[in-house]
């Protein structure tokens, strides 16, 4: 029997001022957390999907970035505000909200961000 049917796991991850790669807890991934559990909670979600806090998920120039499995869904540059819509595009039902999906070309500008 699976624990949870989906679970989400938001970057939190905090480093140093003027870290050159920056951090998703700077840019609101603290409270996109949080947003993620009051949604779930609000409902009725809370037995089916885990909202986890997450350390880095290696995306940092792009973040706040969020993951959620079992889809393999990845989005990023999330702001707080974007959380209910993902919730009902991704969590209550099994779409993708497309203006913040990852993509190949989102993959290979951060590989390029990271050879400078
Ligand atoms: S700090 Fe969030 S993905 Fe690395």
């Amino acid at each position: 029997m699976e624990r949870f049917k989906k679970h989400i796991f938001v970057c939190t991850n905090e480093r140093p001022a003027g870290h050159q790669r920056g951090c998703c807890h700077d840019h609101g991934g603290t409270e996109i957390r949080l947003n993620f559990a009051e949604g779930l909670a609000k409902r009725g979600l809370k037995s089916e999907v885990m909202a986890n806090k997450s350390g880095c998920l290696d995306a940092c120039e792009l973040g706040p970035a969020v993951a959620i499995y079992p889809a393999g869904l990845w989005y990023i540059g999330v702001s707080p505000d974007d959380v209910d819509e993902i919730i009902e595009t991704s969590i209550v039902g099994d779409g993708v909200v497309e203006r913040l999906a990852a993509r190949e070309a989102d993959w290979l500008r951060l590989q390029s961000l990271r050879k400078k």
